[in-house]
């Protein structure tokens, strides 16, 4: 499915703050999503970012001065703010939402603010005493008032380290916003996901477990881009490196057999369920009560199976059931039948022998294989950009 932003023409206006570099990321998210993308940059941006960069990103030149050497360009612009679909300013500095607070029209970015009639979103990024400032707390009503969209920043380190309210937004928050503000209706809109992440743990004695090398990366992304794409998610997650996903109900576990409860309790009135959690398969059968002494030895643990998560769930759960598979080498044969045999709507196979891909790393390479014999190759990208590919290709399945 192609991405509902297809097509729109947006004029992201790129202002003189240390968060330009992060417009760039931006502006290549907006080209992914197969939007027609020009920059206009205010003088102050170019000292931050050079506008080749954009150019490079866009294929296209970039707007920086209101009176170019070619006469005729000032009115072309004038004549271009008035095709766009939307206005991104990003980032937004305190002095562009003062002027366009205050109709000021001084450089080209701030006249064509004072033209265009299409939505605007703002997008702020500074000092966090900067954003509080009066001055800017008014421009940013004022605009509100009438209309245009003023993103809040978010809390966290800002350029000095110092921690306040002024972070430019995640990229993600930002093409949510733009959706929302050009009325493109979300996909999972009104759905509830619920996604299972991260590895388990079980206990060999008090402070040794057996797990395994997920990192929960890729159930965090699947979560993320479910929220995204408008979805109420929740995340059951075993021990993972990684901060709560903003926006979703997490639920912590630890063994396969609390991971199972979870899911239990979580899945009625789901509408999918997506298990990309990498539980373990076996626990020790009697785990010590005390720590084992090294000098006592041993050289067996013995074993037994974890509950079965997938099988014990496909008999209560009715909604579309995701699952994930982690194998060697590139024959979908084996994963074919696990998928006949666990009763999933899909099954997400990933591998763990090729470089990039499965646990621990940044990306992925996945095959989704379908109950009713699609199967569709997602070719290797960054585990948030494999989530977001996986989730438009799963609603076909839903119920
Ligand atoms: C190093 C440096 C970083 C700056 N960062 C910001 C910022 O993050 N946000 C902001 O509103 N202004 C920031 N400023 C101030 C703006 O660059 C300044 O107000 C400029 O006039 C904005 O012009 P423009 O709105 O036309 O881009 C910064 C200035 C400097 C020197």
């Amino acid at each position: 499915m192609s991405s509902c932003l297809k097509d729109k023409r947006i004029l992201v206006g790129v202002c003189g703050s240390i968060a330009a570099y992060k417009a760039c990321e931006l502006v290549r998210a907006l080209r992914k999503a197969e939007v027609e993308v020009t920059v206009a940059m205010t003088e102050s941006a170019t000292k931050f970012v050079g506008p080749t960069t954009f150019a490079a990103l866009t294929d296209r030149p970039v707007l920086v001065h209101q009176f170019p050497d070619d006469p005729g360009a000032g009115v072309r612009h004038v004549g271009k703010a008035e095709s766009l679909d939307a206005v991104l300013v990003a980032p937004a500095t305190a002095n562009i939402l003062g002027k366009a607070a205050h109709a000021i029209a001084d450089d080209l970015l701030s006249t064509l603010l004072n033209i265009v009639d299409c939505p605007v979103l703002f997008v702020p990024a500074m000092n966090f005493r900067m954003w509080r400032n009066p001055a800017t707390q008014d421009a940013v009503t004022r605009l509100r008032s009438w209309g245009r969209r003023v993103l809040e920043p978010d809390e966290g380190p800002l350029a000095t380290l110092q921690v306040g309210v002024g972070r430019f937004p995640e990229i993600d928050r930002i093409m949510t916003e733009l959706r929302v503000m050009l009325d493109i209706p979300q996909l999972y809109q009104g759905k509830h996901v619920l996604v299972t992440a991260g590895p388990t743990r079980e206990s060999l004695d008090p402070v040794r477990y057996l797990s395994n090398r997920s990192s929960g990366r890729m159930g965090y992304a699947l979560a993320a881009a479910a929220r995204d794409m408008g979805a109420e998610v929740t995340l059951i997650s075993g021990p993972a490196a990684l901060g709560p996903v903003p926006g979703c109900r997490m639920v912590h576990v630890t063994t396969t057999e609390e991971m199972l409860h979870a899911v239990e309790e979580a899945s009625q009135g789901q509408d999918v369920l997506i298990m990309a959690a990498a539980v373990a398969d076996f626990r020790p059968s009697s785990p010590a009560e005390d720590k084992i002494p090294r000098a006592s030895k041993p050289t067996v643990i013995p074993l037994e199976p974890t509950p079965d998560i997938l099988k014990t769930i496909r008999g209560k759960y009715t909604g579309t059931l995701v699952a994930f598979s982690l194998q060697a080498g590139s024959d979908l044969g084996p994963a074919r039948k696990k998928l006949e045999e666990k009763g999933a709507d899909c099954l997400i196979v990933n591998r763990y022998d090729e470089p990039d891909a499965g646990f621990d790393v940044e990306t992925n390479h996945v095959w989704i294989l379908s109950s009713s014999g699609e199967e569709v190759e997602l070719p290797p990208d960054s585990k948030p950009v494999i989530a977001r590919k996986v989730l438009e290709n799963i609603i076909q399945y839903m119920q």
